[in-house]
This record gives C-alpha cells, structure tokens and sequence, in this order.
C-alpha cells in the first residue's frame, strides 16, 4: 500500500473500479470500501449499473469519485412472483443484460487510461453476485477482487452448498429442519440456517443454486475475497475459508466504522427527524425495528407486529418501507387503534439514517431481519437484538447472534408464526430482564472489539494495507 498510497502523492492517483450490484444492501459497504480506499490514496472510478426501477446512487454526494452509468440492454425477464423472487431473478438478469454495455464503457476506460501509461487502473472491485461482469473485466486484462457483502460464516455456507446437497442435507425437508449440521465446525447450524431458500417458494431453489455457485465461481477466480466482517468477530470462520479458499481473504470490516464520515449512499430518502425524536427520549430506552431492503411480511405478521410492540409498552422507532407488506405496494397501513394505544411513544418513518440510529443514546434494542449490515452494524453500536430472519443468509446470521455471540434473541425460536403475545414477551425479555442485560453486555463487549480492529494498529487497518499491497503486485 505505501507504494500506491506514495504514487498517490507524487504523480497520478492508482485508480481502483468499483462494481457494487444495485442493491441496499450490497451498495452500501462498497462505497464505504470506496471512501477507505479513496482515504488512502486511491482514486476511485464507480460503474453503476442501471436496470430499470432501481434508483441510482446520488453521485452529487459523492464528487470525489468517478461515476460511470452502464445501462441494461434489452428487457428485462418479467420474473414475476413476489419482491424476493423478482429481486433474485433481477441479479442474473442484471449480469446478462449489462455484459455489453459494461464491456463498451470498460474499454473505453481503459483505452483512455493507456496514454498515461496504462497502469492507472489497479483492480476492479466487483460484488461477488457479478461473476459475468468480473469475466469481462478480467478478459481485458484488469485483475478483479470480490467484494462479499454478508458473513465470512456464510460464504463458507455458499461455498459447501454442493457437499452439503450431497451430503443430504439439502434440499431441506421439513422434517429435518432443526437437525444439527455438524460438518461445518465450529458454526451451531441447524438445516434451517444453512439452507439459504427459506423465505422463497420451492421453485426459487434452483435459482438460489445458481446464484450461490456463480458467487463461489466469482471468488475462486479472482485475485481475493474481501468481506466486510472482523477478525475478532469471526476468527474460526476466517481460519477456515483461508484454509478452504485458494485466493487470499481480505477482512476489512467494519467498513462503516473505518469511513464513518462517507455521505450515505442511501437509495431511498433517510427521514432524519427521527434523530430528533430520538433525542426526547429517555438514553436506553427505544426499540429500532427495521427489516431492511428487501424482506417483506404478510399483513397478518404486521398486525401481530404492531400489537406486540404495542403491547411491551416501550417507546419505539419502526421503519415501515413503501412495499414491505406483501402485496400493498403503497406504505404499510397499521392497524386500528395502534396510534391511540401508542401515542407518544412511538415514530414510524419509511426509512432511516439506520447507522446513526443504532448509534443513538437511546436505542436500547433492535428488532432485525438479521441482514448482515445490519446485523454487523448492531453489533458495531453495542446494541442487543430481537433477531427475526427472513431469507438467505439471514437465518445464519441469527444463528450466530444467538448462540455464538450470544447478543441476540430469537423470536419464537426462528421459524414459527409471528403471534402478538411471543412479540411482547420477546422485547420485554429482552429490554426488562436478566439475560437481556447480558446480551446488551456481550453486545457492548463486541463493540469494543469492533472499535479495537479499526485502530492503526488493529486487524483490520492491518489487512487494507495488505489489500493494497496485493494490488500493488497485481501490477507489477
Ligand atoms: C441484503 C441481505 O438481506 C443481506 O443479508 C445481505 O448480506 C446483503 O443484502 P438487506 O436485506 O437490505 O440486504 O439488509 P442489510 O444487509 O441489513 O442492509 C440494509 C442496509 O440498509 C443497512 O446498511 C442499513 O443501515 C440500511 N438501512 C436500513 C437504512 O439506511 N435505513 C433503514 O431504514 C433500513
């Protein structure tokens, strides 16, 4: 790194390419990988990929990168099915219809470039769900790391997928679900966690395999996998996927803390009023509750939702996101007579600055989907959480949230019905008794850890030097 941070001085900045897929959840810690490495004297190029529907990120926010728009061509496949099965459909629709556009707008790229040497541009960094993207890239000859945007438990989830379908484990039946998986030590999985196809209809199945093996392809041909997760956090993991994995893993995480002034690449508007809000209430006292991007739950599970928050008599904050009740495209109505039985106690937003709310004084807890942002960023302010995952790698996650850092309550076990009485019970074990005092504890435990990792000296400060010096080789 001291040799590119050094070229970065004197002469024209290295340049690295960013690739994130148009997801919240996967844009979000690439440009947080792209502040850390812009920090470091890199110039930073984003290749923005736009199939239609999906928001660009505001590039206005950000003037110290490059953006590069790459339309799709053609149509789209009409996947149609619910938001979960379109969004699946819509990462290998986005590989196949932005292949040429991509490859055009690289080319030129490059071409421009190679006056200047044509060593200006270091790598592409590309999400790992864009093997197709990354084939072009390395086909013209840039060198590409994989940005994984969950757990390094689950890409070794994504990587045994085939063992554990051979194996007979999967496809999951349902008999099956809370039998021990015990061939991924130490990781106390259950079939349910490791399944990735809960939360989809049956035929997602062989969309979800083609998916994890293109992302486990995209990694082994790469030149590393970075993933935003820390030594600390995940030592056995790591160990494992660099004893299992030919390329070197680069664990920068967590990439929110160590750019923690990058403006937010938010695809939807952040309703900063709740901060307000937040700072009339009392420190350690509010519920955060948000299911991310991308999960959605039927209505019935949002009545059940709304009466057992209302019902724990906390104060809380609930991000209602425009399509997150399946089938009501439009915000979610609450039921009859919660705002009279709440009043005063709660705000309900369509979206919010989630980093910085979790960093609040007083949110007290989090109610998740366990998505590894959030999770990670749960983690990160100290704050204990009421998991409740949805699909894909969220079940795992959970898993780990409960049993291994022990930070976490499962909501009803992980898999049944949300039922208004176990919500209750769940927030108030987990804001008013014992063991949820322990599980703020531990969560205050990781948040040190998570502080120590990105000091100059720490895990993972140590291994972006390493990410740049393997770069720097790269080109050599
Ligand atoms: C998805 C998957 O769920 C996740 O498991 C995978 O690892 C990445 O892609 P998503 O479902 O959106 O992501 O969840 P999550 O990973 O938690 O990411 C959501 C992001 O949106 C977080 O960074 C969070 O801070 C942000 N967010 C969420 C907001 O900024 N405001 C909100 O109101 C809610």
């Amino acid at each position: 790194v001291h040799a590119a941070v050094a070229a970065g001085a004197g002469h024209r900045r290295r340049r690295v390419l960013l690739l994130p897929l148009p997801l919240q959840g996967h844009i979000n810690p690439m440009f947080h990988l792209a502040s850390v490495l812009h920090a470091r004297g890199f110039a930073v190029t984003v290749f923005h990929l736009q199939p239609a529907g999906v928001n660009a990120p505001d590039a206005s926010l950000h003037p110290a990168f490059d953006f590069v728009a790459v339309p799709a061509d053609g149509d789209g496949d009409g996947a149609g099915g619910d938001y979960l099965e379109a969004t699946l459909a819509g990462i290998l629709d986005v590989n196949r219809r932005c292949e040429a556009p991509f490859r055009e707008r690289l080319a030129a790229l490059l071409e421009e470039a190679a006056p200047a040497g044509g060593g200006d541009v270091a790598c592409l960094v590309a999400d790992a769900h864009l093997l197709t993207l990354m084939d072009v890239a390395r086909r013209l000859g840039v060198p590409t790391l994989a940005l994984r945007t969950g757990s390094a438990a689950s890409f070794r989830v994504f990587a045994a997928h085939r063992m554990l379908r051979d194996m007979g484990y999967l496809p999951a039946r349902e008999s099956e679900l809370d039998a021990p998986v015990t061939v991924l030590p130490p990781a106390p999985y259950r079939v349910r966690d490791v399944m990735l196809t809960a939360g989809f209809g049956g035929h997602a199945q062989d969309q979800i395999y083609e998916l994890v093996s293109r992302a486990v392809e995209a990694v082994r041909t790469s030149s590393g996998l970075i993933l935003n997760t820390f030594d600390a956090l995940e030592h056995d993991e790591l160990a494992a996927l660099r004893r299992d994995l030919d390329v070197p893993v680069f664990d920068v995480g967590p990439l929110h803390k160590l750019s923690p002034t990058a403006p937010p690449s938010s695809l939807l508007r952040q309703d900063r009023g709740c901060l307000e809000w937040l700072d009339s209430q009392a420190p350690a006292s509010v519920l955060y509750v948000s299911f991310g991007s991308i999960a959605s739950v039927s209505a019935g599970e949002l009545v059940e939702a709304a009466w057992g928050i209302a019902n724990s008599g906390h104060p809380f904050l609930w991000v209602l996101r425009p399509g997150l009740v399946r089938g009501a495209a439009a915000a979610a109505a609450l039921p009859d007579g919660f705002d009279a039985a709440t009043r005063g106690r709660g705000e309900v937003v369509s979206w919010a600055p989630q980093e910085e709310v979790l960093a609040h004084p007083a949110t007290a807890a989090f109610w998740t989907h366990c998505g590894w942002n959030s999770t990670l960023e749960s983690v990160c302010a100290g704050v204990p959480m009421l998991l409740r995952p949805c699909f894909g790698d969220q079940p795992g996650n959970a898993r780990y949230a409960e049993r291994v850092w022990r930070a976490g309550l499962a909501l009803d076990g992980g898999g049944g019905e949300l039922e208004r009485g176990k919500v209750e019970a769940a927030i108030r074990r987990l804001m008013e008794e014992d063991d949820g005092a322990g599980m703020r504890r531990r969560a205050g435990e990781l948040k040190s850890r998570a502080a120590e990792c990105i000091t100059k000296a720490g895990s993972s400060c140590l291994i972006i030097d390493k990410l740049g010096a393997a770069r720097s080789r790269a080109d050599a």
